[in-house]
């Protein structure tokens, strides 16, 4: 006898789109345009699954990279992941304009008072892994446009906690899209079958644990950081049984692998501002921003290492922020080093 109840198993069989149109992601979901923005973005994600899967393929069926044996231009997986969200949000008329990493200006696609939304996204995060078959991701956010006007930068640069949704997809053993439209609606997890080529509800209301047991840093750059991190640092791999140190180590070195397991699992993951980055590395808009808008909604926190992510007002398409990821106590224990409350 199986023991899923009567509703999960109902639910295990239910599809992405069908999630959201029977309202489960809350009301602005449940609208027609919103929806169609969802779904078009979950069909962005089947193709670039199904890119990212052959990507090996390019050396080892001899592929030029200029233009491959079938004749087809076979471009960077950075730059086909960018074509690809960019001409399938360019259909339907919901989405008006992008903001994408591989695009140095907002890419322009209608003013019609229909298109409610821009869409912010990181078409291939953790590029350097691709070619070492290590997981990589597309992270993207959606924000409401600000009013009937022309769609300008201005659409954009609103801070995170204005975000309509965000959500990720992890290209990992399995591909996953994890989205939210807020707190109050919760985070959730769909894994893609490609047998049959859809999204299924796999992860219903992610919450993040409020301790975790592993931090996930780059400690090549211990040299650059500043004291308070290099103190923060020692503490976590301190031993100390009462409190659960030392830490396990991980690090991907994917944000959104990097981000996924500590959503899932807690702890912290953390890119602080050094000497080589003194503004930080990862970008706010299409980086920081929809991964701390998914942090708070499970239950966990995301600052610059003192403030809050979603109130930083951008004032750059691409600027870059320190970003700390992860369980509520230990995001608030790195502030608290970061703030020099305490130096142990
Ligand atoms: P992208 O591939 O989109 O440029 O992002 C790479 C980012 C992010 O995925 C990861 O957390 C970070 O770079 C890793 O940086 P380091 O190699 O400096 O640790
Ligand atoms: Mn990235
Ligand atoms: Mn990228």
């Amino acid at each position: 006898m199986s023991d899923v109840s009567g509703t999960q198993a109902v639910r295990m069989g239910m599809t992405l789109e069908t999630f959201i149109m029977e309202g489960m992601l809350g009301s602005p979901a449940a609208t027609g345009v919103f929806t169609s923005l969802l779904n078009q973005i979950s069909f962005a994600a089947k193709l670039v699954t199904s890119q990212v899967r052959r990507a090996g393929l390019a050396n080892v069926l001899g592929y030029t990279g200029e233009v491959n044996v079938q004749g087809e231009q076979v471009m960077k997986l950075d730059e086909l992941a960018n074509e690809t969200l960019v001409t399938t949000l360019g259909r339907r008329g919901h989405c008006a304009a992008i903001a994408s990493e591989e695009l140095d200006q907002i890419h322009h696609i209608t003013n019609d008072k229909r298109a409610r939304y821009v869409v912010m996204f990181d078409p291939l995060d953790g590029s350097s892994n691709i070619d070492v078959n290590i997981s990589i991701g597309t992270i993207f956010g959606v924000m409401r446009r600000s009013d009937d006007g022309d769609v300008t930068e201005a659409d954009f640069l609103k801070p995170g906690r204005e975000l309509a949704a965000a959500g990720y997809v992890i290209y990992g053993s399995s591909t996953m899209l994890v989205l939210s439209t807020g707190r109050e609606k919760g985070v959730h997890g769909f894994t893609y079958d490609p047998t049959v080529g859809e999204f299924f509800l796999s992860h219903e209301n992610i919450r993040t644990p409020k301790k975790g047991s592993t931090f996930s840093i780059n400690e090549g750059n211990a040299s650059r950081w500043e004291e308070p991190v290099k103190r923060w640092s020692d503490w976590i791999k301190g031993d100390n049984k009462a409190e659960g140190r030392p830490y396990g180590g991980r690090y991907v070195g994917t944000l959104v692998a990097d981000a996924h397991r500590t959503l899932l699992k807690g702890g912290i993951f953390a890119y602080p501002a050094d000497k080589k980055s003194p503004e930080g590395k990862l970008r706010l808009l299409y980086e920081a921003n929809p991964f701390a808008f998914l942090f708070e909604a499970s239950g966990g926190m995301a600052t610059n290492g003192t403030d809050r992510i979603l109130d930083i007002q951008p004032t750059k398409l691409h600027q870059r922020t320190a970003l700390v990821l992860g369980s509520q106590e230990d995001v608030a224990t790195f502030s608290q080093f970061m703030r020099k409350e305490r130096v142990s």
